[in-house]
């Protein structure tokens, strides 16, 4: 019988992609979503491209009673946990909204599971665990730090759960430290859709490309780097769809906790993308040089090799793949998921 999957976040832009590489392995889905950083018309269109309904329940993980009821109404075999807030500069003005969300929801996510008696969990972390990597390419054995409250939350978020495991063996927990998601599902119907002005790099530039915004700010032209300008592991949301799928399965046959880096294991710069963009689009990107974003590394890169020896994982796509499909989602859907009855 096929297992079932309960999503948090499942509404979201890694989620989305999630729950179709889900489909597609046999599994069923449960979305959790409160809906607060995207739109039911993503999972309509994750219907849409799979041919299945997909269960939702419109909720906040920090609702104890309303988990309860989820994981009584529906036999959950595992849980993957997007659901959380990500913006950086936001963090740092509203930390205890962050650490409500992020902290404060997990572990009522994880007192559920609990009491349910389900104990296989994967985590979305993030590479800003590293804080400014001691060392390149970035392995997961490299000490962790934090520079906001955001990087903060996912920091002690993996604590927790190490703690939660120490206590109780029988938990199976992979922290999933993803690089930088970008690109989107082939189709052009689900994609990344930031609310407000983008704080990432793709979604910035392709809405300069698609004739949203004027130019692009380059943040920093003198690092130390071949161009100058920040380098970043981009990884294709459809990989990293794929890491989840593969991680889920590894949790499930080797019980355990583990943090596993999701990279290509290459670097490329914000010029080295504009390039790409350009050519994956057809249009100039303008772009101004500027001073340094606070807070940002010169470089982030990963070790790829435990996802590729523990999990069998590897990325396939590369930089024309992420750019010609983040370039077509943006096309199809010149306001993400607003546009969707306008014709
Ligand atoms: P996203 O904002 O598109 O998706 C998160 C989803 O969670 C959204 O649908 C949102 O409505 C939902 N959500 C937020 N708080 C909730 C709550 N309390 N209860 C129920 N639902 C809630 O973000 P994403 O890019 O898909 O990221 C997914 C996860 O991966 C996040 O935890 C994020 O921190 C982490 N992550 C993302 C990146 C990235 O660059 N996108 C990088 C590293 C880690
Ligand atoms: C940012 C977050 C990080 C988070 C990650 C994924 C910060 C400091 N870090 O990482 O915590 O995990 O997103 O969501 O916000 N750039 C420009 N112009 C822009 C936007 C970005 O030049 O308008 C540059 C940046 O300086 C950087 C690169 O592009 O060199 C990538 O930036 P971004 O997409 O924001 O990702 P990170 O900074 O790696």
């Amino acid at each position: 019988m096929s297992q079932t999957i309960l999503v948090t976040g499942g509404a979201g832009y890694i989620g989305t992609h999630t729950c179709l590489k889900l489909f597609e392995a046999g599994y069923e889905v449960v979305v959790l979503d409160n809906f607060s950083n995207s739109s039911p018309e993503a999972l309509r269109r994750v219907e849409q491209i799979s041919g299945r309904a997909v269960v939702s329940v419109e909720g906040d993980i920090n609702d104890a009673a309303l988990l309860e009821r989820v994981f009584a109404e529906h036999t959950i075999d595992a849980v993957i946990h997007f659901a959380g807030l990500k913006a950086v500069g936001e963090s740092v003005q509203q930390p205890l909204r962050y650490y409500h969300n992020n902290v404060t929801g997990t572990l009522t996510l994880c007192s559920a599971m609990k009491r349910a008696g389900v104990r296989d969990l994967v985590f979305s972390s993030s590479a800003t665990v590293y804080g400014d990597p001691a060392s390149l390419p970035v392995r997961e054995g490299l000490p962790t730090s934090a520079t906001n409250p955001y990087g903060r939350s996912k920091l002690m978020v993996e604590e927790l759960l190490a703690d939660v495991h120490k206590a109780d063996a029988t938990w199976n927990v992979a922290l999933l430290r993803y690089f930088n998601p970008v690109g989107a599902h082939p189709s052009g119907l689900i994609g990344e859709d930031p609310r407000d002005v983008p704080n990432n790099l793709m979604p910035y530039i392709a809405q300069v490309a698609v004739g949203r915004r004027s130019h692009l700010s380059v943040f920093g032209a003198d690092y130390p780097t071949p161009d100058g300008t920040g380098v970043r592991d981009y990884i294709h949301v459809m990989d990293l769809a794929s890491g989840h799928l593969k991680a889920l399965q590894w949790l499930q046959s080797k019980p355990g906790i583990k943090a596993i880096n999701l990279g290509t294991g290459k670097g490329y710069s914000v010029l080295d993308m504009i390039k790409a963009f350009e050519k994956a689009s057809g249009k100039r990107i303008a772009y101004q040089l500027v001073e340094r974003r606070p807070g940002d590394v010169a470089s982030c890169y990963a070790d790829a090799q435990l996802a590729a020896s523990m999990l069998g994982w590897r990325a396939e796509l590369g930089l024309d793949a992420m750019c010609t499909d983040s370039w077509r989602w943006q096309v199809y859907n010149p306001n993400g998921y607003d546009t969707d009855n306008e014709e």
